[in-house]
């Protein structure tokens, strides 16, 4: 049995998020995490909400709320979407805890002692109305570029130009619309990645079997234009984790907090250790998948994440380990993704553009969303989502192919033999050959599983379906039973206990389908077909089963025709 630590890049707290959010993270971290436990190994799966930064900020505002009670409420709407997902995180923390300012404070304070640490004088804008410096995104202006005229400090949203406060034309506050601007001199704090860019290099270096997608980016940061940058991880707010060394206080940095990206990867050690606080456990039971003087040293730590999110955690979050010079886990693989769009546009956000999560659950289950958004998930190009396609699949692979051939053979024994599985009867050739093609191709899911491609793990597991179809439609047991019906049974038993393996290697995918089909089947048999000639002997002759309901409902020409409209418009 292996330990495998699992993170998912954590959402931000303002608001729910995007199918193409959920396919970027989350659900493709649940998908591995369900594989990794049906398969016996011993998992940690964390995720949180990312609570900090002037987006909660804003947010709250918007809301018209206390930030603390705006998060504290966001993260139980996550929560339970989230669980309407059936993502099956360990624990879905908060990068607000107790734990998260502790450990925050600590990494600092051991970046300082070592050296990593500087501390800069810079100049930066000072709104006298709103009494307080304003951060990068809290000044609006016009684009120098394309002369959008609400443009942010940090970044032109409609162009994308990445910018400074300086370059906007009539800059404004964006709290109170001010423009009684001044720039003052302030000191923040600077990791100094510039000082590990060698290390950090010759540690990308020895990743060559990462996807490529984090590996360029990664290397386009460390060596394009002037190469690895410094980076601030101070910022003037109100809400975050105070700047503090450790647990002292840090002269200078009075009424500072953490830039949301120092603090948010560290969430994950401290989502693990919220996660003990949560079960009764004491801090050797989450330091165990984090210290490598504790235990870490044989876990594989695996991170999920979004293409825009692949520097943070290829450059940022490992300089703040290394710095440490503490033995804590460093990522042993990050598995990236590129945008999910919708129907011929982005997913947007901020413009409420697109299918959000809360909306999918609305209209039909999980499972519909789970198979459709991994089967295409965007891992070597961006995918988009269009109604049709989504139809298409649902009605093809899972009504037609998966959800057809259960009810096919749990109705015709149930009318035909029995609601038991049949004894008697042999299995002949053709039944010797379809054992011996699934256990062929269980073996090469398996093998797309483990190295994480989803698309390809979809793809093989649709085509396992496929060949139980296939062999069924050939060996018409229907037709067999009109002159041989124990032959017939012979047939029936190995479908129904195919029916148990398909729920089994089914289920990281579709569990509650999957769920659906062991609780027909009335066994709790669950154990990965490791055996599979051994897997399809499970059910004895005898066993008894229920003909399940409808697993998969058709989508219609005006059910998809109404979504199409529904969700046209901006979400309000
Ligand atoms: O892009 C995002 O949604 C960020 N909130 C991801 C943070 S991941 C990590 F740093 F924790
Ligand atoms: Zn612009």
């Amino acid at each position: 049995m292996s330990r495998v630590l699992i993170t998912s890049a954590i959402p931000y707290i303002n608001g729910i998020k995007h199918l193409g959010n959920l396919v970027g993270s989350q659900l493709p971290a649940d998908l591995y995490a369900r594989y990794n436990r049906a398969r016996g190994n011993e998992v940690m799966f964390i995720c949180a909400t990312d609570e900090h930064g002037t987006p909660a900020e804003l947010a709250a505002k918007k809301a018209g709320k206390p930030v603390a009670e705006y998060c504290a409420e966001m993260h139980a709407v996550q929560a339970e979407i989230a669980k309407g997902f059936r993502l099956s995180f360990d624990h879905f923390g908060r990068s607000s805890s107790q734990r998260n300012h502790r450990l925050t404070q600590h990494f600092a304070g051991k970046l300082a002692d070592n050296g990593f640490i500087e501390e800069v004088s810079e100049k930066q804008v000072y709104s006298n109305a709103d009494g307080r410096f304003l951060p990068d995104r809290y000044i609006e202006g016009t684009c120098p570029n394309c002369g959008y005229d609400k443009a942010r400090g940090d970044q032109c949203e409609n162009c994308t130009k990445q910018l400074d406060p300086t370059d906007l034309i009539d800059p404004r506050s964006a709290i109170s619309g001010s423009t009684d601007l001044e720039v003052r001199e302030t000191k923040h704090l600077y990791l100094k990645q510039s000082a590990m860019k060698d290390q950090l290099d010759a540690w990308i270096g020895t990743k060559a079997d990462w996807p490529v997608l984090t590996t360029s980016i990664a290397k386009k940061w460390l060596h394009d234009g002037d190469g690895l940058q410094d980076r601030g991880i101070t910022r003037d707010l109100d809400w975050g984790i105070p700047v503090k060394k450790g647990d002292q206080d840090w002269p200078g940095m009075e009424g500072k907090v953490f830039y949301v990206w120092f603090d948010a990867p560290i969430e994950y050690i401290a989502g693990t250790a919220e996660w003990a606080d949560a079960n009764g456990k004491s801090d050797s039971d989450w330091e165990r998948w984090w210290r490598t003087d504790k235990g870490a040293d044989d876990v594989r730590y695996v991170q999920f994440m979004g293409k825009d999110n692949v520097p943070f955690h290829t450059l940022g979050f490992p300089a703040t380990i290394m710095g440490s010079g503490e033995p804590w886990k460093l990522v042993d693989y990050i598995k990236s993704f590129n945008y999910l769009n919708y129907d011929g546009g982005q997913f947007s956000t901020s413009q409420g553009r697109g299918v959000f999560m809360d909306q999918a659950l609305s209209i039909l289950p999980a499972d519909y969303w789970r198979w459709w958004l991994l089967s295409h998930a965007p891992e070597n190009s961006d995918a988009e989502f269009t109604w049709e396609n989504f139809q298409a699949s649902v009605n093809t692979d899972l009504a037609n192919v998966l959800g057809n051939f259960v009810s096919r053979v749990t109705k015709f024994c149930a009318s035909k033999i029995g609601p038991e599985v049949p004894t008697g009867g042999d299995y002949g050739d053709a039944e010797k050959a379809l054992i011996a093609d699934l256990a062929k191709r269980i073996r090469s899911y398996e093998a797309q599983m483990d190295a994480m491609e989803v698309r390809k793990a979809a793809t093989e597991l649709r085509a396992i379906w496929a060949v139980g179809n296939e062999y069924l439609q050939a060996a018409a047991p229907w037709s067999v039973f009109k002159t041989d019906p124990v032959q017939a049974g012979a047939i029936i038993r190995l479908m129904l206990n195919l029916i148990r393996v398909y729920a089994v290697i089914s289920a990281p995918f579709i569990p509650d389908a999957a769920a659906a089909m062991l609780a027909a089947l009335k066994t709790e048999d669950d154990s990965w077909p490791d055996d599979v000639e051994g897997a399809l002997d499970v059910l004895k002759p005898g066993h008894g089963f229920d003909v399940p309901d409808v697993l998969f409902a058709k989508i219609s020409d005006e059910e998809r025709e109404d979504w199409q409209k529904k969700f046209a418009g901006a979400r309000t």
